[in-house]
C-alpha cells in the first residue's frame, strides 16, 4: 500500500500532490520546479498554510492532476505540519472518489528536517488521513485510497534508513487504526468476552502470542478489586495478556490498558451528559493491544508484555456498591467511596499482577482514568505522572516525536493524606473535590511499588468528537505512536 520511488513524471499519476513553500523553492526537479513556477503566476496561491490549487492534464507528463498545498515558511516545516498535510491531501482525493496519491517529497535539507524524517512524516499523515469507519453504514459512499507513494530524489532515496519507512509506517499506524477501530466500535459490540477474543485474533494475525484469563481465573489471581467492579453486569470479565517476546530480548516493558467496556459510573450512575461517549473507556486497553501488535512488525529487539483488564462497568442487584471493602491481589483492602472510580480499582489488580509476574523493566499504565485530567489539560493532552524523571522525560519527549501531547504533573507526598479511609487501609475515591487527577495517580503508585512506572491519563486525546486532519471523529488511537517510538528508542 505504501511505496517510496524515484521521481519520474513521465510516469500515470492519478493525483500528484506538490507541498510548496512561499519564501523557499524546496523541490529541485526540473518539472516540478516548472510546474512551481507556472502556478506561482495565479494570486490564489502563494504557499501559503491552507493555499491549495489543482490543475488537470499538465502537458509532457503523465500527471492527470497535480494538487499544490501549501506548506507556508520553510523553517517552520516540522513533521507535523507535513502529517496534516499529507492527511489533507489524502482526505481530498477520497472525497473525489480517487484510487491513489503520489506525493513529491521536498527536499529534506531545504525544511530543514531529515530525509527520512520528511518520509516518515508524509506517509504517517497519508496512511493515518486514509481511514474510514464505516463499517456500520449500509451504504459506503467513499472508499480509501489503494496505493500511496512517495516519489523522491535519488539522492534523498539512497541511504538504508529511508526504505525501511513504509514497513515502519504500516506497523505502527496500523496499531494505532486498530485502536481507532476499537475505541469507536458500539459498546454492545465490545462487551468483555468479545473485546478479548477480537483482541486475540487481531494479535493472532501478527503472530504474537495472547492468553485470556476468564472469570475463574481472575478469581484464583485474587483480583478482587477487578471482579467487584465487573459484578454488576452480565457480561464477566477477562484479561488480556499479549506476550511479544524477540529473541535476544533482555529489557521487558510492561504495558497496562484500562479496559472498561463501558462506564455507566455504576450505582453512582453518571449523569446523561456524562454517559455520553463512555464507550471509549476501553481506550488504555485499545492503545496497549495495538502498541503490542505494532512491536511484532518493528526490529527493536525488546519483550513487550500487554496486561489488559476488561470490565464493563453496570449498576444492577449484583453490581458492588458505595461503602463495600474489596481486597484484591496485594491483598490490601480498598474501601469503595464511589463505583464510579472503577479505572483505578482494575489497574490497582494489573499492575500489582504484571509487577509480580513479569518483573518488568518498565512499566506504564494508559487509563482514560479522570474527568479532572480533562479540566486540567484540555482534550488533546494527556497527563503524565511518574516519580521517576528520567521515564517521565523521555515518555514526554515520544510524544512531542509523534504529536501525542502528554503534560507532566505532579505525584505529591502529602496527597496521599485525601485516600486515606476510616476503615480500609485505602479508599478509591479522595476526600478532595479538587486535584482528580493526581489523586487518582496517586491510588495507583500504591500499586506499582517494585518498576519503574508511569501513568498516562489520556481522559482528553483518547477521542474526538471533530475530525483533524488525519484523524476522522470518534476513536484517535492515541498512544500507540508515542509508545512505539519509546521502544524504539529504548
Ligand atoms: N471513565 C471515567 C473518566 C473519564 C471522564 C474519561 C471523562 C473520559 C472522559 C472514570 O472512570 C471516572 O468516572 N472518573 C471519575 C472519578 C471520580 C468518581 C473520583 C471522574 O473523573 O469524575
Ligand atoms: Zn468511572
Ligand atoms: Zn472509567
Amino acid at each position: 500500500m505504501l511505496k517510496i520511488k524515484t521521481i519520474d513524471l513521465k510516469d500515470e499519476i492519478e493525483a500528484l500532490l506538490i507541498p510548496v513553500c512561499e519564501d523557499a523553492q524546496i523541490h529541485d526537479d526540473p518539472n516540478l520546479m516548472r510546474m512551481i513556477d507556472a502556478v506561482g503566476a495565479f494570486d490564489e496561491f502563494k504557499g501559503k498554510k491552507g493555499d491549495r490549487i489543482t490543475l488537470h492534464s499538465l502537458p509532457d507528463c503523465g500527471v492527470q492532476r497535480a494538487v499544490f498545498m501549501g506548506l507556508g515558511e520553510a523553517q517552520k516545516v516540522d513533521a507535523e505540519a507535513l502529517r496534516s498535510l499529507a492527511g489533507k491531501a489524502v482526505a481530498g482525493c477520497i472525497e473525489k472518489g480517487l484510487k491513489t496519491l503520489d506525493i513529491a517529497v521536498p527536499r529534506s535539507g531545504r525544511v530543514g528536517m531529515e530525509a527520512a524524517a520528511v518520509c516518515e512524516a508524509l506517509l504517517e499523515g497519508a496512511f493515518l488521513g486514509n481511514h474510514l469507519f464505516d463499517r456500520y453504514r449500509s451504504e459506503k459512499k467513499k472508499a480509501p485510497l489503494e496505493a500511496i507513494a512517495l516519489l523522491s530524489g535519488a539522492d534523498d532515496l539512497a541511504p538504508e534508513t529511508v526504505s525501511a519507512i513504509p514497513k515502519r509506517v504500516s506497523a505502527v499506524c496500523g496499531g494505532a487504526l486498530q485502536a481507532r477501530e476499537w475505541v469507536s466500535m458500539p459498546p454492545n459490540d465490545k462487551r468483555p468476552d468479545a473485546f478479548a477474543e477480537d483482541i486475540v485474533r487481531r494479535a493472532g494475525e501478527k503472530g504474537v502470542e495472547a492468553q485470556v484469563l476468564d472469570e475463574q481465573a481472575l478469581e484464583k489471581e485474587n483480583m478482587g478489586a477487578l471482579m467487584a467492579v465487573a459484578a454488576g453486569s452480565q457480561a464477566p470479565p477477562r484479561l488480556v495478556v499479549l506476550d511479544h517476546n524477540p529473541e535476544g530480548a533482555e529489557e521487558t516493558v510492561v504495558l497496562v490498558g484500562k479496559g472498561v467496556t463501558f462506564d455507566s459510573g455504576g450505582i453512582n450512575l453518571k449523569s446523561s451528559e456524562g454517559l455520553k461517549n463512555m464507550k471509549m473507556d476501553m481506550a488504555g486497553a485499545a492503545a496497549v493491544a495495538g502498541t503490542v501488535i505494532a512491536a511484532a512488525g518493528l526490529p527493536a529487539v525488546t519483550r513487550i508484555v500487554g496486561v489488559i483488564p476488561i470490565v464493563e462497568n453496570m449498576p444492577s442487584g449484583a453490581a458492588y456498591r458505595p461503602g463495600d471493602i474489596v481486597r484484591g491481589v496485594t491483598g490490601k483492602s480498598i474501601e469503595i467511596g464511589n463505583t464510579d472510580a472503577e479505572g483505578r480499582l482494575i489497574l490497582a489488580d494489573a499492575i500489582a499482577w504484571a509487577e509480580k509476574r513479569y518483573k518488568p523493566d518498565f512499566l506504564i499504565d494508559l487509563a482514560t482514568l479522570t474527568g479532572a485530567c480533562v479540566m486540567a489539560l484540555g482534550e488533546h493532552i494527556a497527563g503524565i505522572f511518574s516519580p521517576d524523571d528520567a521515564l517521565a522525560d523521555r515518555i514526554v519527549a515520544s510524544g512531542e516525536n509523534t504529536f501525542e501531547r502528554c503534560w507532566r504533573m505532579p505525584l505529591p507526598e502529602d496527597y496521599r493524606e485525601l485516600l486515606k479511609s476510616d476503615l480500609a487501609d485505602i479508599s478509591n475515591m479522595s476526600s478532595s473535590r479538587w486535584g482528580g487527577a493526581i489523586t487518582a495517580a496517586l491510588f495507583l503508585s500504591e500499586f506499582a511499588k517494585e518498576t519503574r512506572w508511569a501513568h498516562i491519563d489520556i481522559a482528553g486525546p483518547a477521542h474526538r468528537s471533530k475530525k483533524s486532519d488525519y484523524c476522522g471523529a470518534g476513536g484517535t488511537g492515541f498512544g500507540v505512536r508515542l509508545l512505539c517510538d519509546f521502544i524504539e528508542r529504548l
